[in-house]
């Protein structure tokens, strides 16, 4: 099977974390004897730094001629102090959900048994955690109108959904529901925005095509509260950009670290696989960033595939590395090794049928632990 596959690495942490995701696909590859066709572009900063572009258009054709897109993170400190800048990376991002109609960002959370003890929260308070967040990407105050007035002494961002955009994603969110616990929480502020209400109303009128999924109406701020307070209680929360955006950097607390974290963003033509952690510069070339939320977004892409075997020895893999110990030093593991270690442990623990067996073996002939 041939398969063509866009990548593009970013800024910060992306490449190093990127290039463990494909030591994993290679992995998978020779396994299977599937031929993976990876096409490289820049995005973000260093695409600002390459071509004047944060999305250049030599990296949208890739993505377009793509069965799926792999991305690795945006941004870069230069820009997030400097308010005035023309350009900044962030708009690369933007532009190519835009462009791609990438319209829902699928954000799993999961609390890992063996990464319990990382959480700030008890471990009983956090067990079972299983949430999936269906965020709206090209909609909302994101997109809306923006800029300034009275001569730059004020600002606005207008917050603009259509009922087709809100109709879309909720038909993701619900079919999710469905093949899970049967639960869909709406997050919006129906007490104080319009917006918010036409997701309501949307919402409402969708509903009863799914009668086994039962609907809860949550306000945002108390969503904020009840995502800590008592997270067993969700399964799908459905919401629109910018509430997604922060709720879903909220969740991932529960998850130990925000270097697990798969994300995939759909569309009607194409999807892309990110880890959710961005570009976190202050790790970026000390080769210390954790490589699992990459890895992981393959596994969600492989299941975008269809290669649903393939993505199931990625999971295994990362079960086994975090079981048996092993961690990047955000995971404050038994065995902290570096990210490029992680990478090739994984890739070998997924090409492996007996790695349970032979785990040892490879850990043993590899002595790079630090
Ligand atoms: C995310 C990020 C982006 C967003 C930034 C980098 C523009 O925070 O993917 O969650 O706000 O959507
Ligand atoms: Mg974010």
């Amino acid at each position: 099977m041939s398969i063509k596959i866009a990548v593009l690495p970013g800024d910060g942490i992306g490449p190093e974390v990127i290039e463990q995701a494909l030591k994993v696909l290679k992995a998978i590859s020779e396994k299977y004897d599937h031929h993976f066709n990876f096409c490289f572009a820049d995005i973000g900063a260093v695409a600002i730094d390459n071509y004047g572009d944060p999305y250049p258009n030599d990296a949208h054709d890739t993505c377009l001629k793509a069965d799926a897109i792999l991305f690795g993170a945006i941004g870069h400190p230069k820009y997030d102090n400097d308010p005035k800048a023309q350009v900044r990376p962030e708009q690369g991002l933007l532009r190519m959900r835009k462009l791609l109609s990438l319209f829902a960002n699928v954000r799993p959370i999961k609390s890992y048994p063996s990464l319990i003890h990382l959480s700030p929260f008890k471990a009983d308070h956090i067990k079972n955690v299983d949430i999936v967040v269906y965020r709206e990407l090209t909609g909302g105050i994101y997109f809306g109108k923006k800029g300034l007035d009275d001569g730059g002494q004020s600002a606005y961002d207008h917050c603009v959904y259509s009922k087709d955009e809100i109709e879309r994603i909720a038909h993701e969110a619900f079919k999710a529901a469905q093949s899970r616990r049967q639960k869909l929480t709406l997050v919006d502020k129906a007490n104080v925005m319009a917006t918010s209400r036409l997701w309501r109303e949307v919402v409402q009128e969708i509903a009863p095509t799914y009668p086994g999924v039962k609907v809860e109406y949550m306000f945002v701020d108390n969503a904020a509260y009840q995502v800590i307070y008592y997270p067993q209680q969700f399964d799908v929360i459905l919401t629109s950009n910018l509430f997604g955006d922060i709720i879903s950097d909220e969740a991932s607390i529960l998850a130990g670290s925000l270097g697990m974290l798969p994300s995939a963003s759909l569309g009607p033509e194409t999807a892309l696989f990110e880890p959710i952690h961005g570009s976190y510069p202050q790790a970026a070339g000390k080769d210390i960033a954790n490589p699992i939320a990459a890895i992981l977004s393959t596994a969600m892409m492989l299941e975008y595939l269809n290669l649903n075997e393939e993505a199931k020895d990625v999971r295994r893999a990362v079960r086994l590395f975090l079981e048996n110990g092993f961690g990047t030093p955000d995971l404050k593991a038994e065995k902290t090794i570096e990210c490029s270690f992680s990478g090739e442990l994984l890739a070998a623990l997924v090409y492996d049928k007996n790695a349970e067996f032979k785990i040892k073996n490879i850990v043993d002939s590899l002595s790079t632990i630090i």
